[in-house]
């Protein structure tokens, strides 16, 4: 049963890194026969938070925030890649995800953490999973942490030297939890 698993990245830097971790994932999930895109915060970029998206009357919500709706509520299972801002959460990120509520409920969350040096993001972890269960997303206790994001992929988002391989092997168990979650919601649902 082919999952639809949006990978949701928002850093909003010229130059960012992260993208790459998100490149990566989308890859490896459809190497697994599922379906994958990325939710990218900054091409999508929602104003800031004035009114939500149940705010609106319907059909009057800006056309972009509506399509992220339909695209959120018909997912199965979502992945926040999780870069770390002062210890804490990318703001491009947490902007756009509160503006929805029920178009995350029920559904499976993990999270891929990175960051530019050793400690892989893991600081952003906390925040994160007290945020997505608030929002009745089921966070998956595996987790994904990338150290040295811009020497372990390259560009074009390919595992490089003993970081990549460790991302490889990572990479695997994470992939295998989120997808028992995801099929197992489905099929609840
Ligand atoms: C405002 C700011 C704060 C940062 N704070 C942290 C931090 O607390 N911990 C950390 O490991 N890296 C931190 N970094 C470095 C980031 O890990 C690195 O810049 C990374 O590439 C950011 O993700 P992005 O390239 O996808 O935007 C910070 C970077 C910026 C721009």
């Amino acid at each position: 049963m082919a999952l639809d698993i949006l990978v949701l990245y928002g850093s909003y830097r010229s130059g960012r890194l992260g993208i790459r971790l998100a490149d990566y994932l989308i890859r490896g999930f459809e190497a697994l026969g599922h379906g994958a895109s990325l939710v990218d915060a900054k091409a999508i970029d929602l104003p800031m938070l004035d009114l939500r998206y149940s705010d609106y009357p319907a059909g009057e919500a800006p056309a972009t925030m509506a399509a992220l709706a339909d695209r959120l509520a018909a997912a199965d299972a979502f992945v926040f890649v999780a870069g770390e801002y002062n210890r804490g959460m990318q703001p491009g990120l947490k902007n756009l995800v509160d503006h929805y509520l029920k178009e995350f409920d029920r559904r499976p969350a993990a999270i891929a953490s990175y960051s530019a040096g050793r400690f892989a993001g893991v600081n952003s972890h906390a925040d994160w999973t007290v945020t997505l269960s608030a929002m009745g997303m089921a966070v998956v206790p595996e987790r994904l942490s990338v150290g040295q994001i811009g020497q372990t992929l390259d560009e074009e988002a390919m595992p490089q030297g003993a970081s990549g391989a460790a991302l490889e092997r990572g990479f695997a168990g994470f992939a295998d939890s989120l997808i028992w979650w995801a099929e197992a919601a489905k099929a609840r649902r």
